[in-house]
C-alpha cells in the first residue's frame, strides 16, 4: 500500500510526519496556518511538490475555517497569510507555484464563499494533477532504462515528497507494476539524511533492492557498479535548465559527467520556473547549523563549530543529461526546450 504524505480532510490537514522515519510512521493533524508553516519549515513535510500541496491546503485550510468582515478585509488577509507561507522555504518553486495558482483561481470572483469554495477546489486539484503528472514523468523516465538496471539517486524525489508515485522514484513505481525490475544506489544524503531515512525505507517497502551507501562513495560507486544513470529529482529549474536540488546534487553530476554516466532531473512543469533566469538567480536555503553538529541528535562536533549549512545546491545545466517531465524528456537547448513546455 502507498501512503499519502499528504491529505485533505475539509477541516484538517493529515500528514505525514517525515522527521520520524523510518522508526515511525505516524500521522498528525494541522489544524491552523502556523501549523502548517512549522511542518514545512521543519521538515515534517518536504520534497518540493509535497510543500506545494501542504501550503495550498494550508491556506484552504484557513479561509474555510476563517471569519471576514468584508470581501475587501478577505483579500487583504489572504495576501498576508500567502506572504507568511511563502516565507517557510525558499528554495521549492513549488510552494509559491501551488500559492499563485490559487490567487489566480480567485481573480473574477467578488464574495468570500465563493471564494472560499474556488480556493479549497483547486488546492484538491493541484494534488490530484501532481498523481497523474508524477505518473507521466515515470512513464517518460522507463523509456531510458531496461529490465535489470541499477540506477542511483540522491535525497528522496519519492511517493512522500509529491502527492503519489515520485520524480526520480516514479520509473520505480511503474516498473514495479509491469514487472521491469530495476535496482537502486541511494546516497544517505548528509545533513538530514533523507535518503537513508526516507528513500532507502520507500524503495524497500515497494520491494525495490535498494543498496545504501554514504555521499563520500558516489564516485567509487559510479566507477565499479555498473550504473546505467544518476536520476534525481528538483526544488527549481531555472529557463536555462540550471537545477536547484538537494545538496550534493552539484557534486554528483561532476562526477556522473567525468564518469560518462548519464545524468538525469526528473520534475514537473510545476518545479520549472522560467520567471528565474539562470541558476545564480536561484535562492538557497542555509539551515540551522545543528544539522551538521549533531546527528540522530548527538552531537558530533564541538557545540559552537562554525558550520555552513546550504540545503541546495545548483547543477549548471551543462552538466545534465535530460531533464524528464510529465510531456516527455529534452536533452538540449533547455532554454529554448524548456520555453516550449509552457506554449
Ligand atoms: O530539503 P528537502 O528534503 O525538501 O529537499 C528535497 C529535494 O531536494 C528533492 O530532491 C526535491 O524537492 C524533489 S522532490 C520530488
Amino acid at each position: 500500500m502507498t501512503i499519502r504524505a499528504v491529505e485533505w480532510k475539509d477541516d484538517y490537514i493529515l500528514l505525514l510526519d517525515q522527521r520520524l522515519l523510518p522508526h515511525e510512521t505516524k500521522f498528525i493533524e494541522l489544524r491552523t496556518l502556523q501549523d502548517v508553516w512549522d511542518s514545512i519549515f521543519e521538515l515534517k513535510v518536504r520534497g518540493a511538490p509535497a510543500i506545494g500541496i501542504t501550503a495550498a491546503y494550508g491556506l484552504a485550510l484557513w479561509v474555510s475555517t476563517t471569519d471576514f468582515s468584508s470581501f475587501a478585509d478577505f483579500k487583504d488577509e489572504l495576501e498576508k497569510e500567502k506572504e507568511f507561507l511563502c516565507s517557510a522555504r525558499p528554495t521549492a518553486v513549488n510552494l509559491f507555484w501551488a500559492l499563485e495558482r490559487l490567487m489566480t483561481s480567485i481573480k473574477d470572483v467578488s464574495s468570500v464563499q465563493e471564494a472560499t469554495e474556488r480556493i479549497v477546489q483547486e488546492a484538491i486539484l493541484i494534488d490530484k494533477e501532481d498523481e497523474e503528472v508524477c505518473r507521466q514523468i515515470g512513464e517518460h523516465a522507463l523509456t531510458l532504462v531496461e529490465h535489470g538496471d541499477t540506477l542511483l539517486t540522491h535525497c528522496n524525489a519519492g511517493g512522500i515528497a509529491t502527492s503519489k508515485y515520485g520524480t526520480a522514484l516514479s520509473p520505480f513505481y511503474l516498473g514495479k507494476e509491469r514487472g521491469v525490475t530495476l535496482h537502486a544506489f541511494a546516497t544517505e544524503t548528509r545533513p538530514v539524511l533523507q535518503g537513508a531515512r526516507l528513500t532507502a525505507w520507500e524503495l524497500q517497502n515497494l520491494g525495490i533492492d535498494v543498496t545504501l551507501i554514504t555521499d563520500n562513495m558516489v564516485a567509487h560507486t559510479l566507477k565499479t557498479k555498473n550504473i546505467k544513470a544518476v536520476i534525481v529529482g528538483a526544488d527549481r529549474i531555472a529557463a536555462n535548465g540550471d537545477t536547484a536540488n538537494k545538496i550534493g546534487t552539484y557534486g554528483i553530476a561532476l562526477i556522473a559527467k567525468s564518469l560518462g554516466v548519464p545524468f538525469y532531473v526528473a520534475a514537473p512543469l510545476s518545479t520549472i520556473d522560467l520567471s528565474t533566469d539562470k541558476g545564480e538567480a536561484i535562492e538557497i536555503e542555509e539551515r540551522h547549523p545543528d544539522e551538521i553538529r549533531t546527528l540522530a541528535n548527538a552531537a558530533i562536533a564541538p557545540a559552537d563549530i562554525k558550520v555552513f549549512n546550504p540545503a541546495f545546491d545548483v547543477t549548471p545545466a551543462q552538466l545534465i543529461t535530460g531533464i524528464i517531465t510529465e510531456k516527455g524528456i529534452i536533452t538540449e537547448d533547455f532554454r529554448t526546450e524548456l520555453a516550449k513546455l509552457f506554449s
